[in-house]
């Protein structure tokens, strides 16, 4: 049977989830494997959309020539068109935030019967929640920022500025730097992101972000380090616009890659370090599949943080295994541990 690739999802992260999945399909596709796409609309529905079709054809809703796809819980559960079971070996899941990142797909494709790459439903969860990831590294005395729960009745245990994030978010969407925590409340009152929960840690100007992906099958592997190049006029946060939306490839539907350095010119201390944190994060964890690890780094101490895992790390994380062939081999090899490796809680 042909694999699957699941993209969309109701999540902010929802476009990002569509050029990973088709980006996905594309390197499959190239190194011969049969791959079946399917989308998951912002309201909940699912479809089999044709194959290649490409960002700009999602613009205006469902991509033309898509079949709805029934998703059956109950008697012969599986994904049906038209009353016939799809044939799937194993769907990579190539969600992200929201309840597909989250765990959520995990645990519906284990009621499904059918193998889906990636982490555990609990794996999954720990990683999409900012607070209890930063919990468990402070428990596994994996050097991190101090991060804590912004609330009304116990302010933070820290001095200002802080940067202010979403307890379960993504691809910096609704992060916020503040002076102080009366702001912080405000702010987490107002946005629409931070609602659901906020995390505080404190904001310093000095670091840079640093970025390494693990993959667990066939055996526990970590790449090199990147590094995000940022130009000089970029503002204090690595920003959302300026992860997808700074033209290039991908820019006729408003999305592209970001410059990067890989491997980052950075001491060969550093990279090592980076590279155990990324195993002792795999282990801690329990994730499973390909993740991506971002790291925080000063220039002058040499001090290196785990800032966030991300259990399904967005296409331009594919080139970290660059080049494309490589992409190929390793969601192949991803989709294989699905099928026949998976860890089932
Ligand atoms: N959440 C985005 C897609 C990433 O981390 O790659
Ligand atoms: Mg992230």
């Amino acid at each position: 049977s042909p694999w699957a690739v699941l993209f969309g999802g109701p999540s902010p992260e929802h476009e990002i989830s569509i050029l990973t999945g088709l980006q996905s399909e594309r390197v499959l596709t190239a190194a011969g494997e049969k791959v079946t796409p399917i989308y998951w609309s912002p309201s909940g529905e699912w479809f089999l959309v044709p194959s290649g079709t490409e960002a700009k054809d999602y613009l205006d809703g469902v991509p033309k020539g898509s079949k709805p796809i029934e998703v059956r819980l109950s008697g012969d559960s599986g994904l049906y068109v038209k009353r016939k079971a799809l044939p799937i070996s194993a769907v990579l899941l190539t969600l992200h935030g929201g309840v597909g990142e989250g765990g959520g797909a995990a645990a519906l494709f284990t009621l499904l019967g059918i193998p889906a790459t990636g982490s555990s439903l609990f794996a999954g969860a720990v990683g999409m929640d900012k607070l209890a990831f930063g919990g468990l590294m402070a428990a596994a005395g994996i050097p991190s920022l101090t991060r804590e729960h912004l609330s009304a009745d116990v302010p933070p245990t820290f001095a200002g500025p802080y940067i202010v994030k979403p307890r379960f978010g993504g691809s910096s969407i609704g992060i916020e730097i503040v002076e102080d925590a009366e702001t912080a409340l405000t702010i987490a009152k107002a946005s629409a992101h931070l609602r659901a929960g906020a995390v505080v840690e404190p904001y310093r100007p000095d670091l840079v972000d640093l970025n390494i992906s693990f993959r667990t099958y066939p055996a526990l592997e970590v790449t090199a380090v990147e590094k995000p190049l940022r130009g000089d006029t970029a503002g204090a946060l690595y920003s959302y616009a300026e992860k997808y939306l700074s033209g290039g490839e991908g820019a006729e539907v408003g999305f592209t890659s970001a410059p990067r350095e890989f491997p980052a010119d950075i001491p060969s201390s550093v990279a090592d370090l980076a590279a155990s944190l990324a195993r002792r994060v795999a282990a801690v964890t329990g994730l499973t599949g390909v993740c991506r690890l971002d790291l925080l780094f000063d220039e002058k101490t040499g001090e290196l943080f785990v800032n966030e895992v991300n259990s399904i790390p967005g296409a331009m994380s594919l080139y970290l295994w660059a080049p494309q062939a490589a992409a190929a081999v390793v969601l192949k090899d991803a989709l294989v541990e699905a099928r026949d490796h998976r860890v089932v809680l």
